[in-house]
């Protein structure tokens, strides 16, 4: 199958002459956010559906189901994930192949409470090699899911001759069939996820389906008075765009997912699909009482960014309150009219449908996108009910991490890569994104932080780099040399970094000695090189 190329917006050598000026100029930041590729607030590409766009809010919000351990015992809970093709109806009447965990998309919800092992044996029924990752899990080395570390397809499979950026040095602690990854879940509750993060192909294979959300939840979360059972629900929002026979339209150079990484040169900016899903369905309708809701929101987009609002807004009070961030709940709630969302952040709001009289139609809209994508989905207030939850002024105690006490200060710079070789710029090693002018090397490891001791880790970037640490969160201190951002409370593992932007984070690792990995979320500057590995001692 071969895709038409766009044209784009304009010749690659001056966005490349464009882009070796950003760092240096003060009208960088607004120039940039114009988009190089033409999308607003956006570092990433449009790429158009070929099948008809379906109409919005016609179809419920699915909810995943929740995985059933297969047993537990006094300390550990066991489960069984096949990874599988499968295939959804997503728009109507077309059938879309997916890559799914148990062979659907959004995979099944994992529960679990604070301090019970988890094990999850996955068996990889798919074609092509996988790595799992829990995102936002506190995990030791050897089931982070690093990308060497990949798991074979039962059926075999051999390493093609070419083997994407890590040449020969390509295979890390590889097993075929299926293993065993083991979470100690020594960590707060939170709104975890996980999905594919295998070498070089993460972006496609996340984007065919290979994602899910993992909750953990504690004693002090379920002490809180907050909406709870049916009024906790969990909203995978993703972009994808199709083919005219309903299949994932994404713009790999090999189709089959086998050797060839990367994409073609006009989207490695990044992949905007033009119809928005949540939880899998496109602008799905969700009835809700005129209650208190919990909306535990995940962007799990390649690349898209969103300003989420509702649209009417209410008579009263904020849209939003912010109860937690992707490391778990706040110190104290923040209200927030609008969400700026990045890939792989989470935010875990309440939203108040009590200020909306029954039968308003209230729509979650994008401040960042456009035509069909400037709606995210809609909810339909049915009728009055009672509500005994609310949102408390104090939720949690949570540690500062005090930088005067940090050791160091590590700069990364996120750049996309001077061209080499290939000035065609498709294919090979011209298309990439670097950290510190490198390619990710899975071999190299670029920083050897202390198990227990704080570091101020300074991200710098050229455009939009959603950027994210494995292991332990952090808490951004400073963005852009001034007081951090309204979308940076609390412990975090993932943060925005905006065009030519600096922010710091204050991070300190503990318990488990290895290595792990730092990267930009946006999975195409992933895929493409935008990784650093770190071994912590
Ligand atoms: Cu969500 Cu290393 O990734
Ligand atoms: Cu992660
Ligand atoms: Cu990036």
């Amino acid at each position: 199958m071969s895709f038409s190329r766009r044209t784009p917006s304009r010749p690659n050598l001056s966005r490349r002459g464009f882009l070796g000026l950003v760092g240096a100029t003060g009208a960088a930041a607004a120039l940039a956010s114009c988009g190089l590729g033409g999308v607003a607030g956006q570092t990433a590409d449009l790429l158009p559906s070929r099948a008809p766009l379906p109409k919005p809010f016609r179809v419920p919000l699915p909810i995943p189901p929740v995985k059933r351990p297969t047993r537990s015992d006094g300390t550990t809970d066991y489960y069984e994930i096949v990874q599988q093709a499968g295939v959804a109806e997503i728009l109507p009447g077309l059938r879309t192949p997916i890559l799914g965990y148990d062979g659907i998309f959004p995979g099944p919800t994992l529960v679990t409470r604070s301090g019970r092992r988890t094990v999850v044996r996955h068996r990889n029924e798919l074609p092509v090699p996988v790595a799992v990752h829990l995102h936002g899990g506190h995990t030791p080395a050897d089931s982070d899911g690093y990308p060497t570390d990949l798991l074979l397809p039962v059926k075999g499979w051999k390493p093609p001759a070419h083997q994407g950026h890590g040449g020969s040095s390509m295979l890390g602690r590889v097993t075929k069939g299926e293993r065993d990854y083991v979470y100690p879940m020594r960590q707060r509750a939170a709104t975890l996820w996980y999905h594919d993060h295998r070498m070089d192909f993460t972006g496609p294979q996340v984007y065919r389906g290979l994602a899910g959300f993992h909750l953990v939840h504690d004693d002090e979360e379920a002490a809180l008075p907050l909406p709870e059972g049916d009024r906790d629900i969990p909203l995978m929002i993703c972009d994808r765009s199709f083919e005219a026979d309903g299949a994932f339209r994404y713009p790999s150079l090999d189709r089959t997912l086998q050797s060839t990484p990367g994409v073609l040169a006009d989207y490695m900016e990044g992949i905007l699909g033009d119809v928005i899903l949540v939880n899998g369905a496109p602008w799905p309708e969700l009835e809700v009482e005129a209650a208190r809701y919990r909306f535990r929101i995940l962007n799990a987009s390649n690349a898209r960014r969103y300003r989420l609002a509702l649209t009417p807004a209410p008579n009263e009070g904020p849209g939003f309150v912010q109860v937690g961030a992707d490391g778990g709940l706040l110190e104290r709630p923040v209200e927030h009219d609008a969400i700026e969302i990045a890939p792989a952040e989470r935010f875990d709001v309440v939203v108040d449908f009590s200020a909306y009289k029954p039968g308003t139609e209230v729509t979650l809209t994008n401040g960042l996108g456009g035509g069909q994508t400037s709606q995210v989905m809609r909810f339909r207030v049915t009728r009055k009910v009672k509500d005994d939850s609310r949102v408390p002024d104090r939720l949690s105690r949570i540690e500062r991490l005090d930088p005067a006490k940090a050791v160091r200060t590590r700069e990364w710079h996120f750049r996309r890569g001077a061209p080499q070789g290939d000035p065609s710029g498709i294919g090979g090693s011209n298309v990439h994104w670097t950290i510190n002018n490198k390619d990710f090397d899975p071999k190299r490891m670029d920083a050897a932080p202390k198990l227990g001791q704080i570091e101020i880790w300074r991200f710098i970037s050229d455009l939009h780099h959603p950027v994210h640490i494995h292991l332990d969160p952090f808490q951004v201190i400073k963005r852009g040399g001034g007081a951090p951002g309204v979308y940076d409370a609390g412990w975090k593992d993932t943060v925005d970094v905006r065009p030519a932007e600096y922010v710091d984070v204050a991070v300190r690792f503990t318990d488990y000695r290895g290595a792990y990995m730092l990267h930009c979320h946006n999975l195409e500057h992933e895929d493409m090189a935008m990784m650093a590995a770190y071994e912590t001692v």
